[in-house]
C-alpha cells in the first residue's frame, strides 16, 4: 500500500514537473499551483492528480504539492508558485496557518481558490469550492438513524453511540458534525439514543474540542477508541459510532474488533466518508455500515472550470454546482462557495456507484 501510495505521488510530481519544466508547455499559457494538504488521506492524491489532469486539459501550466498534514510546509510550496510566477492557486489548506500566504498571494494579485476546506481568517480571497458538507454529515446522522432503528428505540431501551469528529482546525470537522448531531440530537432529547463519552450536542460546545482527532489521524483515533473502550464503553455494547472519514472509520473499527465484545463480526455500526477503497471493501464485508462519495473527479473539473473562468476575466458557471454567496464566512468576509452533491454510498450500491462509475476498477476493492 505504502509502495503504491508512494507511486501514485512521484508520477504526479513527475507530470507536475514535466509539464512546468516545458515538455508540453504551451507558450504563454498561465501557470496554476494546486496545494493539496496531506496524502495520509487518500482522497488527496486523487484530487491533486484530477486537478493537475484537468488544467493541463486546459492549456495550463500546472504544478500540484502535498503540504503532509504541515501548515509551514504547504506555506514554503505556496511560496515556491509565486515564485514561479503562479496567476491562481487551488489551496486545499492544512490549517488557519495558511492566511498568510494567501495575504502574500492576494499582494501579488494572484486568484485564490480554496478548495474543499474553508479557509477561515482571511478577507484575501473570494471563492470557495467544495461539496454540501452539512450534508455530508446529515447522512452519516440518518445512517445511524436508520441502521439503528432510532424511530423504535426509547427511554427504557435506548441504543448506545461514540461520536469522534475530524481535525480541530478543519472547519469541514465542524460542518460535517453539525449535520450528523443535528439528525441524532432529538434522540438523544427524548433518551432514545445515549452518547457514551464526550456529548457535545454542537460543534461549538466546549466538549467538541474531546471527541476531534488531531490532524485526522488514524493512530489518533484509534488510541482515542482503545481508550473509550477501556473506560467510558467499558460496561456497555455500542450500537454505532460516528465516525467522520473512513480512514477514522477504519482505525476504530480496528480498535474495536481487539475487544471481546465486538470480536467474531460484530462490529458497532460505524459509518465514515470518501469512498476509499479499503473502505468499500469494508463495506461489501458488512464491516462498515456506509461511506459518503465526494467524486474528486467532478470537484476538480468543476474548479479548473472555475480556475479558467477567473483567469480570463469571465462570469463563473461551472457544470453541477450550486452557488451560494451568503453562507460561507471566512470571519473577515463572506466568499462565494461552489457546492457539489456527495452521493451516500451502502452495501446496496456501491457497485454501481464506485465501480460501474469508472471510479475505481473492481480488482481495486481487494
Ligand atoms: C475532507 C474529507 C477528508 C478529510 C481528511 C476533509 O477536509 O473534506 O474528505 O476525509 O478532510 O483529509
Amino acid at each position: 500500500m505504502k509502495k503504491s501510495v508512494m507511486g501514485v505521488i512521484a508520477l504526479v510530481a513527475a507530470a507536475g514537473v514535466a509539464f512546468a519544466g516545458g515538455t508540453s508547455d504551451k507558450k504563454g499559457s498561465a501557470f496554476i499551483g494546486l496545494a493539496m494538504p496531506e496524502t495520509h488521506v487518500e482522497r488527496w492524491q486523487k484530487d491533486g492528480a484530477a486537478l493537475l489532469a484537468d488544467a493541463q486539459a486546459k492549456g495550463y501550466k500546472a504544478e500540484v504539492a502535498f503540504g503532509d498534514a504541515d501548515q509551514s510546509k504547504q506555506n514554503q510550496q505556496i511560496q515556491d508558485f509565486l515564485t514561479k510566477g503562479a496567476k491562481l492557486l487551488v489551496i486545499g489548506s492544512v490549517n488557519e496557518g495558511v492566511v498568510s500566504a494567501v495575504a502574500d498571494a492576494a499582494r501579488d494579485k494572484v486568484t485564490v481558490i480554496a478548495y474543499d476546506r474553508l479557509i477561515t481568517g482571511s478577507k484575501d480571497y473570494d471563492y470557495y469550492i467544495t461539496f454540501d458538507n452539512y450534508k455530508v454529515g446529515q447522512f452519516q446522522g440518518k445512517a445511524l438513524e436508520t441502521a439503528l432503528n432510532l424511530a423504535a428505540a426509547t427511554k427504557d431501551k435506548p441504543k448506545y453511540i461514540t461520536l469522534f469528529a475530524g481535525s480541530p482546525t478543519d472547519n469541514n470537522a465542524k460542518v460535517f458534525f453539525d449535520g450528523a448531531i443535528d439528525v441524532l440530537r432529538p434522540y438523544v432529547e427524548k433518551g432514545a439514543l445515549k452518547l457514551v463519552g464526550p456529548a457535545p450536542l454542537k460543534s461549538s460546545d466546549p466538549d467538541f474540542m474531546k471527541i476531534t482527532t488531531e490532524n485526522w489521524r488514524a493512530d489518533v483515533a484509534k488510541t482515542r477508541m482503545e481508550n473509550l473502550l477501556n473506560n467510558d464503553a467499558k460496561n456497555v455494547v455500542l450500537d454505532g459510532i460516528l465516525a467522520p472519514n473512513d480512514t477514522l472509520s477504519r482505525a476504530i473499527q480496528e480498535a474495536c474488533a481487539s475487544d471481546a465484545k465486538y470480536a467474531g463480526g460484530k462490529l458497532p455500526v460505524c459509518t465514515g466518508q470518501d469512498g476509499e477503497a479499503a473502505s468499500i471493501a469494508a463495506i461489501r464485508d458488512g464491516k462498515q455500515y456506509m461511506t459518503v462519495f465526494k467524486d474528486t473527479r467532478k470537484l476538480a473539473t468543476a474548479t479548473i472550470e472555475l480556475a479558467d473562468a477567473l483567469l480570463k476575466g469571465a462570469t463563473p458557471a461551472i457544470a453541477g454546482a450550486r452557488l451560494d454567496s451568503e453562507s460561507y464566512d471566512t470571519g473577515k468576509k463572506v466568499v462565494k462557495a461552489y457546492l457539489l452533491e456527495p452521493v451516500i454510498v451502502t452495501k446496496d450500491n456501491y457497485k454501481a456507484i464506485m465501480i460501474d462509475s469508472g471510479y475505481y476498477k473492481a480488482e481495486d476493492i481487494k
